[in-house]
């Protein structure tokens, strides 16, 4: 198939169309390999085309111009509801905050704003610490363990604690299943709808809703003054307050918000960052260095500012700009525009190629190395406008985002501090598994040599 151009009627060009495979189109391409497919074709095609998946066509937006496009006039020409519809209807609601548009979406996430911040996690450190600790104490001497499902059992207990104030301990597999086969079948649409009517789905989607009522059970309105109000409390208080604008039904996504938010995103991109660590010896104790000497004395937190890790967070910024969990986003035109001199319709489906310019080599030199001094003030490499997007754009730009480095960060810092891990076997290469969000694969596995000397003893 050959790209092409059709004249629409009012005389402005539809964007041009990739080449792909009959019937199927691009799909396999961008199931693999999203951000590597979009940024490939940015490259030969420029910052607008057409790619078809099966029955369905996107227009895509790609570079620094469109990542500037989305960031200024996103709210205007773009809304989020259709992508994220499945979700809300997976869980019985009409709406939530992400698949909110315009005022009452400012109003929701105004809220929500609250409860998300970097400082409410940051409250939270000891907390952080203890969960991971307490997961490393049962990982055994020597054995192989799966890289990414260790940490989804420490992120998952910590997003309960943290943000709904309740241990999901008891839930976690079926937490893990239920927001990766919603995910997967509802939003993104990579697997068949079938998979939603497995047995074990279906156990698995009944539990969340019995993990959302028992988090709403912890959090009575009745005694919401006696207590520090966190993100369940605000939510349920606006319900309470304003049952028109938040409906009983509409408050299981948003009960269940930091579980779906939060799972699959930090748990992959700390997978990604611990495979960073085992295969880059000097990284490793670099990082470790600030793990033993800012964030821990003697076992115990000290530190008082993120900023004090500073090769640590170049780390996670170099992770997330090399192996970005959410590589592009998915709107609906609302209204005819042009960009780049081309139309777009009102109702087409459009991607947003966010992570496109990642690796970009006039933007980011050499892109394909892991190279933690593009973050210096010397060279701010993501500072150039529309160059480093891996929590999204525009008005649905990740409310966890610091909330999420810190997580990411206290987390790593606690694994390296306390224990010496090995990749298994040791010469393992990079897969990543794509769906729903990119992770290293099954075959990541890793094994616990010893805990450190100086570090916090199993007991
Ligand atoms: C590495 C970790 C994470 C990444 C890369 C990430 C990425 C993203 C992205 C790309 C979006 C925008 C989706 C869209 O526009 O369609 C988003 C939205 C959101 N994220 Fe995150 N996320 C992460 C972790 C978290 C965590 C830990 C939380 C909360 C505990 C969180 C809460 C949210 C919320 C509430 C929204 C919706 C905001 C809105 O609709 O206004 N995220 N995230």
């Amino acid at each position: 198939m050959s790209e092409q151009t059709i004249t629409t009627p009012d005389h402005l060009k539809q964007p041009p169309l990739a080449t792909g495979l009959p019937v199927l189109g691009n799909v396999l391409d961008l199931a693999q390999d999203t951000r590597g497919f979009l940024t490939k074709k940015y490259l030969e095609m420029g910052p607008i085309f057409r790619v078809r998946a099966l029955n369905q066509e996107f227009v895509v937006l790609a570079g620094t111009e469109a990542n500037l496009f989305m960031t200024r006039k996103g709210t205007k020409y773009f809304r989020s509801h259709e992508f994220w519809q499945g979700m809300d209807d997976e869980l019985g609601a009409a709406r939530s905050m992400i698949s909110m548009d315009g005022p009452e979406h400012v109003r929701f996430r105004k809220v929500q704003q609250k409860g998300y911040g970097r400082t409410v996690i940051w409250q939270h450190l000891p907390e952080i610490i203890a969960i991971t600790q307490n997961e490393m104490r049962q990982w055994p001497l020597n054995e192989p363990l799966p890289g990414l499902y260790s940490l989804q059992r420490i992120i998952t207990e910590q997003l309960g604690i943290l943000a709904a104030g309740y241990s999901p301990r008891e839930y976690l597999d079926d937490m893990i299943k239920f927001v990766r086969i919603m995910l997967l079948t509802r939003v993104t649409k990579q697997r068949p709808d079938l998979l939603r009517y497995t047995p074990s789905y279906r156990r698995a989607r009944s539990r969340a809703l019995d993990l959302a009522k028992n988090v709403r059970a912890v959090h009575p309105i009745e005694t919401v003054h006696e207590r520090e109000p966190d993100l369940i409390d605000h939510l349920l208080q606006l319900a309470h307050e304003y049952p028109d604008f938040l409906p009983e039904s509409d408050l299981m996504p948003a009960i269940l918000g930091p579980f779906i938010a939060g799972l699959d995103t930090v748990a992959s991109t700390c997978a990604f960052l611990l495979y960073v660590l085992l295969t880059k010896p000097d990284i490793l104790a670099l990082v470790r260095q600030e793990a033993d000497d800012a964030l821990f004395q003697k076992g115990t937190p000290i530190a008082q500012d993120l900023r004090e890790m500073d090769v640590t967070h170049r780390v996670i910024q170099e992770t997330l700009r090399m192996y970005p969990i959410a590589p592009a986003l998915q709107r609906t035109a609302t209204q005819d525009f042009e960009f780049a001199g081309y139309q777009v319709k009102a109702g087409t489906a459009v991607i947003i190629a966010t992570t496109a310019p990642h690796y970009l080599p006039e933007l980011y030199p050499d892109p394909e190395r892991f190279d933690i001094d593009r973050y210096t003030d010397e060279r701010k490499e993501h500072k150039q406008p529309g160059t480093f997007a891996p929590f999204g754009l525009g008005a649905h730009t990740c409310l966890g985002a610091g909330w999420a480095e810190v997580q990411i960060m206290v987390t790593m810092l606690t694994i390296v501090h306390a224990v010496d891990l090995v990749m298994v076997p040791s010469d393992y290469e990079l897969k990543i598994d794509p769906a729903p969000t990119p992770s290293p694969n099954n075959d990541f596995q890793i094994k616990l040599m010893g805990w450190r000397q100086h570090g916090t003893l199993p007991g």
